[in-house]
């Protein structure tokens, strides 16, 4: 009997991306439509029909909500072709992150995966995280959600041999974030301010090229995971802690089996053991180029896969055929 390990790495590595890759084609023909409903439903149905392909027991932990709220790729959902007899497979996906970047035809649209063994992935609520994150190379412990967003710019201002006002920072654009873009703003410091996408947000730390230091502000927690489970594999640092803004959301984590509910999660606590985790682009961004469609009937995807047990990061692109 091979061991579930050893499938994700042999069987399951690759064929995610063809997931990721139906789901991203899928929500393309939506792209610049203003529809974002249409672009996600395109998205999820296209990643279902992919994910019921392959020799897996799969079960989505992290999906498009709970079952009565969301028709497809539901909490809780089975998905895969071997229920019952292959591998235990725990899944969170976002078919489409970023619905109305997608709308809009704006930047950083990801069609996005992560799988791991049963249990390794935090059934996160749907509820907003607090979330802080640098890439590889810093110090362990360098971000810190219970210190101040000055005292986390200047540690890493420190660590880099910088002033704090060279560093930038990569946030949400949402009222929400008001004083926290004040306070950067008080110490000079270089703010990206994103419309939507946190997941490509968060992973921007990770790579020099796109001049972002550090992850700061609020966004979705099963965007946390989806972002922790990328960073396990390529490196980086990520704390979380789950936001509550009423007695329901609370009451339903606690539900979730989340006991402590101020607890601050780190990245082994959100995805351990060995993740995969996969993204192709809708639209272009930070990450990777969007769908393309050529001249004829090709196009083309550019998607990453990476695996946290062996840090291996594939870049593969794609060449289709439209019909
Ligand atoms: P959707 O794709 O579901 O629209 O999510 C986009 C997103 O920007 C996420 O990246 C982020 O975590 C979340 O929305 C932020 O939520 P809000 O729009 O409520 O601030």
């Amino acid at each position: 009997m091979v061991a579930a390990s050893q499938i994700l790495d042999r069987v399951l590595v690759l064929e995610m991306v063809r997931v990721t890759e139906a789901a991203a084609i899928a929500a393309s023909k939506m792209i610049g439509r203003g529809d974002e409903k249409a672009a996600d439903a395109a998205a999820v149905e296209a990643m279902r029909e992919a994910l019921n392909e392959l020799y897996m027991d799969g079960t989505v932990v992290i999906g498009e909500g709970e079952r009565d709220e969301a028709p497809m790729l539901y909490i809780g959902e089975k998905v895969g072709a071997a229920q019952g007899k292959g591998p235990k497979i725990d899944i969170a996906l976002d078919p489409l992150e970023g619905t109305t970047i997608t709308a809009k035809a704006g930047p950083n649209a990801l069609a996005v995966l992560a799988i791991a063994e049963e249990g390794n992935l935090l059934n996160a609520p749907d509820v907003y995280m607090e979330k802080l994150a640098v890439g590889p190379g810093y110090p362990a412990g360098i971000i810190d959600l219970d210190k101040s967003a000055t005292e986390n710019i200047e540690a890493v201002a420190a660590a880099k041999g910088v002033k704090p006002a060279d560093v930038i920072a990569c946030v949400l654009d949402r009222p929400r974030h008001e004083k926290l873009i004040a306070e950067l703003r008080a110490i000079g410091c270089g703010i990206m301010l994103i419309p939507d996408g946190d997941v490509a947000g968060v992973i921007a730390t990770t790579d020099p090229d796109t001049t972002i230091d550090i992850y700061m502000g609020s966004g979705g927690a099963p965007e946390g995971v989806l972002a922790a489970a990328a960073l396990r594999c390529v490196g980086g640092q990520f704390k979380g802690r789950l936001l509550f803004r009423n007695d329901d959301e609370k009451s339903r984590a606690r539900g979730w089996g989340i006991e402590d509910l101020n607890r601050i999660y780190d990245l082994n606590d959100l995805a351990k053991g060995d993740v995969i985790f996969a993204a192709t682009g809708v639209t272009d961004g930070s990450l990777l180029d969007g769908v393309k469609r050529l001249k004829g009937n090709r196009m083309t995807t550019e998607s990453v896969v990476m695996r946290a047990s062996s840090g291996t990061v594939r870049w593969v692109k794609g060449e289709h055929r439209t019909h």
